[in-house]
């Protein structure tokens, strides 16, 4: 709103002084600076009359942008000074001077985006205008005409990132977007914001792990209250280790949507990123073993027992899997879940690893083990050593019968 009463204001600073040059012309030269018209009698193949006529500076003058313009009387010097869209817009100037693509401006690289480059010279409208370049349903376009893999920014240039634009398209935010014109949804500038884009590793860029989850939740508002009170959260726990924040989980480009194979599939493998002994048990034991198999989606992920922004550790009340509520969590599948039936420990091995945690369990195991050995061993020392007598028998019996 600001930057809009300013514009406003700095819109008529310059109308005016545009109007005392050509005040100062015509008391100097006795000639009129050329009008619109004038311009587009020599221009009207490169600049759109009724687009321009439309566009939210369709009221001013060509020379409003073109200041040097203003000075000529039939035909204007060569070369003109690139427009300054700053001297109008000074705040937003400022920002994108500082951001990613600002500084690669300043570095001399041309593939870097000046204003025009999403906002066009000539047809610019107000984002909410359907025509615009940076309405809603044009701008993974607008950013793709470089971001896009094979543009010849992308062949010049090194991103981390690849596949970006085509990405983001098939993620539930771009499907979202495409089938079903949700403008609300993400699109590249909800998360890397119009003019302040940096880079991930930029401490106050929008993408950098301190900053995702509030990304995020400017719309998922809601997962970001239950998130902030769970063990995950930087408010609960203090702790050295990498805190999860919702790229951990989601990815970013490729965000699917939770309830489709693609995502319950790895879910086991974005919770082992941190969690590496718990998703080795887990996928030893059933239901991660059978999560393998075809169907497999439907068996209990680790976010079925544990929770997805809500986790806490297994001694708190308000654990899905503390004692007083697992019954209810198995019985979302395992309608007959009773008691003894969540004893059963998802995670339990038998190996020396968890002989701590499980200490029944390891004994158990080497007790039945030592018990199979030792059978064996006893059996086989039995035959080994009968076999010797069984042959010697025979011997005797056959030389008996002859
Ligand atoms: C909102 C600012 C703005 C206004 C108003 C504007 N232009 Fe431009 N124009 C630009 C920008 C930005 C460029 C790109 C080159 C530059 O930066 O100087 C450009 C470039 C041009 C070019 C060079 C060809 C090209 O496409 O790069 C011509 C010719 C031109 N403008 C004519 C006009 C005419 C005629 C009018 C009035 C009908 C007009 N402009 C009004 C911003 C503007
Ligand atoms: C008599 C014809 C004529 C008139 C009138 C005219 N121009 Fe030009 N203009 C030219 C020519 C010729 C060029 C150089 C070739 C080209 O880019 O088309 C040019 C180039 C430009 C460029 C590109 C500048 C550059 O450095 O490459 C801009 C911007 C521009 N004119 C704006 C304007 C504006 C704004 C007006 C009205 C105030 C105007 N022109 C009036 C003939 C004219
Ligand atoms: C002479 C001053 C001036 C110059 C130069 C100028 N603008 Fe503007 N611009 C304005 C004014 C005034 C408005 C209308 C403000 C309003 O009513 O909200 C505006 C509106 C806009 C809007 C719509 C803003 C909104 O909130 O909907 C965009 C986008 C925009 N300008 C981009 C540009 C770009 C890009 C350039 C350079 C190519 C540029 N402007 C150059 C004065 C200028
Ligand atoms: C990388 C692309 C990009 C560049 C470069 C860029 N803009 Fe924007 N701009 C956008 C997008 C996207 C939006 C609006 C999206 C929305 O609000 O939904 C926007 C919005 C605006 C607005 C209106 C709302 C606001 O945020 O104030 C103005 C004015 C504006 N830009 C001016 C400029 C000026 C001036 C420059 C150059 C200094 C510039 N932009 C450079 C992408 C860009
Ligand atoms: C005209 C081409 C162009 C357009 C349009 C463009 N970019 Fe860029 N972008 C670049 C270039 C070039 C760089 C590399 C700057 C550098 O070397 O660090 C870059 C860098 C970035 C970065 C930082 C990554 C990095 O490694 O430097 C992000 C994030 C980004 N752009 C997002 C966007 C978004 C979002 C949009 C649309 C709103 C957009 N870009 C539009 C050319 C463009
Ligand atoms: C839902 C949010 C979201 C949307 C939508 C999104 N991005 Fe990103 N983007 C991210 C996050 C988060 C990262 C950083 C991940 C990381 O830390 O590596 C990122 C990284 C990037 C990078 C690399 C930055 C770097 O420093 O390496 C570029 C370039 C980029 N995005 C461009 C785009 C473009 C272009 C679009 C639209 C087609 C887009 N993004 C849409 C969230 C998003
Ligand atoms: C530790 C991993 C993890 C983190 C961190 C995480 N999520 Fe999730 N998220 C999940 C899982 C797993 C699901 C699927 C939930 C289910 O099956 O009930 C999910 C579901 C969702 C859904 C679908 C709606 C719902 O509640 O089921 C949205 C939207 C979502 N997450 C957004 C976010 C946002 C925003 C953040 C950051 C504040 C975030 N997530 C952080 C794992 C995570
Ligand atoms: C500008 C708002 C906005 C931002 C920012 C945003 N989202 Fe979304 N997101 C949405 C909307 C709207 C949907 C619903 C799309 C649909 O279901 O068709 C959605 C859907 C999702 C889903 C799928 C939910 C499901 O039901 O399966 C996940 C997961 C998700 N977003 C995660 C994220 C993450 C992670 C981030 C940050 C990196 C993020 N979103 C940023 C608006 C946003
Ligand atoms: C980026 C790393 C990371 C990811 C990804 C992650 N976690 Fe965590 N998780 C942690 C950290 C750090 C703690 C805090 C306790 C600690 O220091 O180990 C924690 C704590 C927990 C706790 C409480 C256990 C305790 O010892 O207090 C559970 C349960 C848990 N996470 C389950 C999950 C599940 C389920 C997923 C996947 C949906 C997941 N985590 C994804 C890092 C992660
Ligand atoms: C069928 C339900 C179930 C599934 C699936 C499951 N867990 Fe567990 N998890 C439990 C139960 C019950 C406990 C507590 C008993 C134990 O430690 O064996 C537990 C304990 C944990 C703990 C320690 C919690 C604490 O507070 O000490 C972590 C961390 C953990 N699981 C992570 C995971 C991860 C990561 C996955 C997926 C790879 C996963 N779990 C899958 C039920 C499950
Ligand atoms: C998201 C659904 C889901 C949840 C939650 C879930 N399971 Fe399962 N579980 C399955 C499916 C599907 C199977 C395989 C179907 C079958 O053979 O009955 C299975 C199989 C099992 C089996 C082996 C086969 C059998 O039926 O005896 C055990 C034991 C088991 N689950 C225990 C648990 C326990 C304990 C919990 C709670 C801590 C739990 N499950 C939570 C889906 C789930």
């Amino acid at each position: 709103m600001k930057q809009r009463k300013s514009g406003f204001s700095m819109f008529r600073i310059s109308f005016l002084s545009v109007a005392f040059l050509a005040f100062l012309g015509l008391t100097a030269g006795n000639a009129f600076a050329l009008t619109n018209d004038d311009c587009l009698g020599c221009h009207g193949d490169v600049v759109d009359e009724t687009v321009f006529k439309s566009t939210v500076h369709g009221g001013n003058g060509c020379v409003s942008c073109h200041k040097e313009a203003a000075a000529a009387k039939d035909e204007h010097t060569l070369p003109l000074t690139p427009v300054n869209c700053g001297g109008c817009h000074e705040k937003v100037a400022a920002v994108h001077a500082k951001s990613a693509h600002g500084k690669a401006i300043k570095g001399g690289d041309q593939q870097a985006p000046r204003c025009y480059d999403c906002h066009s010279k000539h047809a610019i409208f107000r984002p909410t205008d359907k025509r615009s370049t940076t309405y809603p349903l044009n701008i993974p376009a607008t950013c793709g005409r470089c971001h896009q893999e094979g543009s010849p920014m992308t062949t010049s240039h090194h991103l981390n990132k690849k596949n970006i634009t085509d990405n983001y398209t098939m993620s539930i935010h771009g499907k979202a977007l495409y089938r079903e014109g949700l403008i609300v949804t993400a699109t590249c500038s909800s998360c890397h914001t119009n003019h302040d884009v940096q880079k991930a590793s930029v401490p106050s860029s929008s993408v950098n792990r301190n900053n995702i989850i509030a990304t995020c939740t400017k719309c998922h508002a809601g997962i970001g209250e239950k998130f902030m009170k769970s063990v995950h959260s930087p408010l609960v726990t203090k702790t050295d280790k990498k805190l999860p924040v919702c790229n951990d989980c989601h990815s970013d480009h490729t965000i699917s949507q939770v309830d489709k194979k693609d995502f319950r599939l790895i879910i086991a493998r974005q919770c082992g990123n941190c969690h590496g002994h718990y998703s080795e048990t887990y996928l030893e034991t059933y239901h991660g073993r059978a999560s393998m198999l075809k169907g497999g989606e439907k068996l209990a992920k680790c976010s079925d027992c544990h929770g997805a922004h809500d986790i806490m550790p297994a001694n708190s009340p308000e654990s899905r899997i503390n004692k007083a509520n697992i019954v209810k969590t198995c019985s979302k599948c395992h309608a007959k879940a009773n008691d003894s039936f969540a004893t059963y420990l998802p995670h339990a091995t038998h190996s020396k690893a968890d002989k701590a945690r499980y200490p029944y369990l390891f004994y158990t195991f080497w007790a039945m083990t030592g018990l199979l050995i030792g059978t064996f061993a006893f059996f086989g020392l039995h035959t080994l050593l009968w076999l010797p007598r069984s042959f010697k028998e025979r011997f005797k019996a056959s030389k008996e019968k002859k």
